[in-house]
């Protein structure tokens, strides 16, 4: 009996040193002092050894247990003391790593244009509107004084859907919707997508235009001047000389187009402004008498300017692109230099 007392410490010795998690340890120790653990079985059997040898055996037996029982308990503190360096090597942050970059995207060339020109007209108290792409011939044509036949309508290369339906080909016609809704005051501008019949490398058949209204009591032409030289000189800068050029729209009476001196040449003529010096930058006048008939508005009583400029044609200017397409063709490393 001695004999298979060794034999049991001595196995159960290396169970308890192979035991490598505490669910492994737990096992073994039942395997060895549960009630049908190995040595459990053995002591079982001391009552049946004869008086003289009982005393002795149990004694061994006793500290055979006690050894195992220390062993047990050792080797439970050795498995947590290493599972807890374990999860804190697992859980250790390198703080001189460098961080992971996120890739940060940004803002459309032409939206940026928009945003600017938004802010300067938001300062001088100007509101957002927006309309219809999609608009009847009454708002694109009719009521801004351009009725059907009128020669006009033949600048404006037109997609139709029916005779009366329409691509907007310009921002105008917001004008005449929003003075519909709202009494003077009015002062806004109505930025959006507008459509022609048109493709070269200046000119795509989708492109953009902010529309400008300013409808008030006793408004004259040099309120237009005073607004559109503030509108140039925070745009371009203010040292930008600029100059306001007969012209005519169906809508305005009388009208002017804005240009600014070219920047590229500084105004001595190059291929930029085809040697006139001049940037051609927007349309302006004041509101025809005929168009507040559309809307009920009294033009003894009222008085207004209005303006229009392409969004991609300032873009062009600001940052020196001399094609229009890049900014339709979705191409990132065109549109990651701004
Ligand atoms: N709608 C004109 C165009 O697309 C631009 C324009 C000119 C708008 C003069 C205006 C204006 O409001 O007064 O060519």
């Amino acid at each position: 009996m001695l004999n298979e007392l060794e034999k049991v410490q001595s196995e159960a010795a290396v169970s308890i040193s192979q035991a490598f998690t505490e669910k492994e340890l737990s096992d073994t120790r039942v395997r060895i002092l549960g009630k049908k653990g190995s040595l459990t079985q053995l002591l079982k059997r001391l009552g049946t050894l004869p008086e003289t040898d009982r005393r002795e055996i149990g004694k061994r037996a006793n500290q055979v247990k006690e050894d195992l029982e220390k062993k047990i308990a050792v080797a439970l503190l050795q498995i947590q003391e290493r599972e807890r360096t374990e999860a804190l090597e697992r859980e250790k942050i390198d703080v001189t790593l460098p961080g992971r970059r996120i890739p940060v995207g940004n803002r459309h060339p032409l939206t940026q244009i928009l945003d600017e020109i938004i802010d300067i007209f938001s300062r001088l108290g100007f509101e957002v509107v927006e309309g219809p792409e999609v608009e009847l011939d009454y708002y694109n044509f009719e009521a801004l004084n351009i009725p059907k036949g009128h020669p006009a309508r033949e600048m404006q290369a037109t997609f139709f859907f029916s005779e009366d339906v329409v691509l907007r080909t310009h921002t105008s016609p917001v004008q005449v919707r929003t003075m519909e809704k709202k009494r003077p005051p009015v002062r806004v501008i109505c930025p959006g997508a507008v459509y022609r019949c048109d493709s070269d490398p200046t000119h795509s058949p989708m492109f953009h235009q902010v529309e400008g209204l300013l409808v008030d009591k006793g408004i004259t032409f040099a309120d237009l001047k005073g607004v559109l030289t503030i509108f140039v000189h925070q745009m371009f800068g203010k040292e930008t000389r600029l100059r306001f050029r007969p012209s005519f729209f169906p809508f305005t009476e009388p009208s002017a187009e804005i240009d600014i001196e070219c920047f590229i040449c500084g105004g001595k003529g190059c291929g930029v402004c085809s040697n006139t010096g001049w940037l051609e930058i927007l349309g302006s006048g004041m509101v025809d008498p005929a168009v507040y008939q559309f809307v009920n508005y009294n033009p003894e009583e009222v008085t207004g300017f209005a303006f229009g400029m392409g969004i991609e044609r300032i873009a062009m200017l600001k940052f020196g692109i001399n094609d229009i397409r890049p900014f339709f063709t979705n191409d990132l490393r065109f549109l990651k230099q701004f």
